[in-house]
């Protein structure tokens, strides 16, 4: 009999709670103070979590670290528990493909922003950082651009009006835009696509010169797969990205992205390596799409392996000079891209099919809990 009452009770101090927010809230704006947006939209959320423990995001606030997400804007869109996990942990976001060219411009200069708008919106709401992916790419490229001949002026001019478009519309809002994606191939060489073919290797400083001429204070990185630790691929990369620097090219950064597995991970000393080489050029290094993929049906000791891993890589980003940014590829593997492009691969988020926190997960959260302790306020 008590318990009924009890449940009521309790909802009923939620519900006055709630709404008693939201009248501060509508007081204060009617004063024409401004209230941040995250206490504004997380005030229900958060209560619900009291005595939960500190999330991702709560043990990076105050400290200059994003910890982020690539966003899945379908899932956003139709799965409430994604919605909360994602405002809770973390307080940065990037589309997982939203802001890819085949997304954002379907038909010559015929531009649809609904989606990557959408997660604009979510992230003001949520008082959380974006990084925008991605503006020049060999892939996700529309069918009208990669299957006509164009003369090089014409992909020039074609380039140029996306990127100054887009980078233009999210003019400030931006933390960090991945301008060129991939650029270097898995022989070291400058990879053979579209652009390269049409415009010539001076693509890639365009693509930098013209985001910095539509958005100055935007972070302008160059992304890339496999070259983490010291390789030949992360060679090339450096090679390429102390050229551009030579070349008062505006670039600020190399994103690594770091799609690894949980028996072939980069040593967490040479990824530290190569942070280094890229701060001697005055360059961050920002871990951009990090996952630990796992062969199935996994064994006993993969899920802690992969929490060894994930805690590594965070703690070697703390530990750089010029790392201040943690994304990883998704949060759930729910709706991770693993399973459907590495046949027999999966399980590589922090969070399962039902969102139960994994071993990575707490390693997270171990790594910032002493991190915020022993930083500076
Ligand atoms: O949404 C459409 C759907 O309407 C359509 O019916 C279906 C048919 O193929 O395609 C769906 O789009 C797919 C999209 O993922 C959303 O699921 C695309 O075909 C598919 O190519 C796309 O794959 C993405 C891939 O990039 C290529 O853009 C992956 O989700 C995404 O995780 C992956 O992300 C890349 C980064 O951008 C760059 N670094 C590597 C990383 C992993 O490959």
């Amino acid at each position: 009999m008590l318990r009924p009452k009890l449940i009521a009770l309790a909802i009923l101090v939620c519900v006055a709670l709630w709404l008693g927010r939201g009248m501060a809230i509508a007081a204060q704006s009617l004063l024409g103070r401004e209230t941040a947006p995250q206490a504004r939209h997380c005030a229900l959320d958060r209560w619900l979590r009291l005595g939960r423990g500190p999330t991702l995001a709560s043990l990076a606030r105050g400290q200059d670290l994003y910890v982020g997400t690539a966003v899945n804007l379908k899932a956003l869109g139709r799965d409430r528990q994604y919605r909360r996990q994602l405002a809770q942990e973390f307080n940065l976001v990037t589309a997982e493909n939203d802001m890819k060219l085949e997304r954002l411009q379907p038909r010559p200069n015929q531009f649809d922003f609904s989606q990557a708008d959408r997660l604009m919106a979510f992230a003001a709401d949520h008082q959380m950082a974006v990084r925008g992916h991605t503006l020049v790419w060999h892939r996700a490229v529309p069918d009208w651009l990669e299957q006509q001949d164009w003369s090089r002026a014409e992909l020039m001019a074609i380039l140029e009006n996306h990127i100054k478009t887009v980078v233009g519309r999210y003019r400030g809002q931006i933390a960090a835009w991945d301008v060129v994606n991939e650029a270097i191939a898995d022989d070291s060489t400058l990879r053979d696509t579209f652009w390269l073919r049409g415009i010539g290797p001076d693509y890639i400083e365009m693509a930098f010169r013209w985001a910095h001429e539509a958005d100055p204070d935007a972070l302008l990185i160059y992304n890339d797969y496999g070259g983490e630790g010291l390789n030949a691929k992360s060679d090339a990369i450096y090679d390429l990205v102390q050229s551009l620097r030579a070349n008062a090219v505006p670039i600020h950064g190399v994103g690594l992205q770091m799609h690894v597995q949980v028996n072939a991970a980069p040593s967490p000393d040479e990824v530290a390596a190569n942070m280094a080489r890229l701060a001697g050029l005055g360059l961050q290094a920002q871990i951009t799409e990090m996952d630990v993929r796992i062969r199935q049906p996994s064994g006993p000791d993969d899920a802690d392996q992969q929490a060894d891993i994930y805690q590594a890589m965070l703690q070697t980003c703390l530990d750089a000079e010029n790392c201040n940014t943690f994304v990883t590829w998704g949060f759930s593997d729910r709706y991770s891209w693993v399973p459907g492009y590495f046949e027999g691969w999966g399980e590589a988020l922090i969070f399962d099919n039902d969102y139960r926190a994994k071993p990575a997960y707490h390693s997270l959260i171990e790594v910032l809990k002493n991190y915020s302790t022993a930083a500076p306020d």
